[in-house]
């Protein structure tokens, strides 16, 4: 069949919208009919070649959608179903998903390549070439076809267009506070940057009981969206934030600061440890560029006289097929904003416009919406 997607072809390049071919499912494999797609900082790095992924490459990965065909040996969902990706997929089988580590799969190690985990070939193709996947998904697109793997059913209530951002921010945010950094009653929390992950990061962190959330964002609409999900304050960098916490705090510092910058830099990893308490975490949830020079800069005297822990965190850490059903239980009990993560709504022919939005600082989250 034919269908539109939005195709990078090379790094350093807008996306090229276009119509594609699309093969049937094969064994094991989903044909969706994709409802909307947010859109994460995530595919922007694939833009700049900070992740290198084999291109061309239909991107976007935080998708949600019905179920149009299954292919052979597909026994759990059928016609009609709603589901959101997963962006890792969860097999259920390896010695991660086995043990409560979904996000760390087996199969997410065939990311980067972008092919179908049944065979390793490719089911999209155009202008003659065939072509890969974000996260093996391919969400900036009105169909696609996607492993069994990567599906997770959720009820048909929540509207596909909020349900999109449980399949990365919103389990990624969350996760990252309430799982990675452990947040606990009475916490002091950092957040650094406040795109659709921080703004997850402090919704996690305020339901986990967190006493104070401060939100370092560079951009004053992100500082007041910041107080909308739950921070106490804001400041506008982490170099403004180290003398501010330590007043605040009376020279205790933070128990956890989560780090959800648009890009990582490893310079600035000396600042963020600066922040955190004696015994202190700080999670790394922020995507630094594959080639990034020069390591991280931070004194790791530091680390060892203060105890204090440095971790990374992928999909917050969590199990998409336990806490995508879970996060969108709280959002239908008012518990999780989702509503307020949706700045702009764009059309998939508006996604270089939606993507300049995120760069210029407008959005938490935009969302492609299909129909
Ligand atoms: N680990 C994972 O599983 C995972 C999953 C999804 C996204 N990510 C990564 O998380 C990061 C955030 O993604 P997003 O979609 O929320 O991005 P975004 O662009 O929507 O938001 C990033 C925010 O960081 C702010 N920022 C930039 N530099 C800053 C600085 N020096 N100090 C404080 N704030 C700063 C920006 O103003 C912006 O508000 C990206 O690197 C993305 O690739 C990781
Ligand atoms: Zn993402
Ligand atoms: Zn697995």
């Amino acid at each position: 069949m034919k269908t539109k997607a939005a195709v990078l072809w090379e790094v350093n390049a807008p996306w090229s919208v276009e119509e594609i071919e699309l093969d049937a499912p094969g064994p094991g494999e989903v044909l969706v009919k994709i409802a909307a797609s947010g859109m994460c900082h995530s595919d922007e790095h694939l833009t700049t070649g900070d992740l290198p992924f084999a291109l061309p490459i239909v991107g976007g990965h935080e998708g949600a959608g019905v179920v149009e065909q299954v292919g052979e040996g597909v026994s759990w969902i059928a016609p009609g179903d709603h589901v959101v990706f997963g962006f890792i997929p969860s097999c259920g089988r390896c010695p991660s998903c086995s043990t409560g580590h979904q996000n760390l799969c087996d199969l997410g190690a065939l990311m980067g390549l972008g092919l179908q985990i049944s065979d390793g070939t490719s089911r999209h193709h155009a202008q003659g070439k065939d072509l890969t996947l974000m996260c093996m998904l391919g969400t900036f697109a009105h169909h696609t076809v996607v492993n069994e793997a990567s599906c997770i059913k959720i009820e048909k209530d929540v509207p596909l267009d909020k349900a999109c951002l449980l399949g990365c921010g919103v389990v990624t945010g969350w996760g990252s506070a309430v799982y990675a950094a452990d947040v606990t009653p009475g916490d002091t929390v950092v957040v650094v940057g406040v795109g659709g992950i921080g703004a997850n990061a402090i919704q996690g962190a305020k339901i986990a009981g967190a006493k104070r959330i401060v939100a370092i964002d560079p951009v004053e609409f992100k500082r007041e969206k910041a107080m909308e999900f739950g921070a106490t304050h804001t400041v506008s960098s982490m170099a403004e934030a180290l003398p501010f916490l330590q007043e605040l705090t009376w020279g205790t510092m933070a128990n956890k600061v989560i780090m959800t910058m648009g890009v990582g830099d490893g310079q600035l990893m000396g600042e963020a440890m600066a922040l955190a308490a004696k015994r202190g975490r700080v999670v790394v949830t922020n995507i630094h560029p594959a080639f990034e020079m020069g390591g991280a800069n931070m004194s790791l005297l530091d680390l060892t006289l203060m105890e204090k822990q440095l971790v990374g965190s992928l999909f917050g850490s969590g199990n998409p097929r336990a806490d995508i059903p879970k996060l969108l239980g709280m959002y239908r009990e008012g518990q999780l904003d989702l509503d307020g993560l949706v700045t702009n709504t764009y059309t998939l022919d508006d996604i270089n416009q939606g993507y300049q939005d995120m760069r210029d600082g407008k959005n938490i989250r935009g969302v492609l919406v299909y129909e």
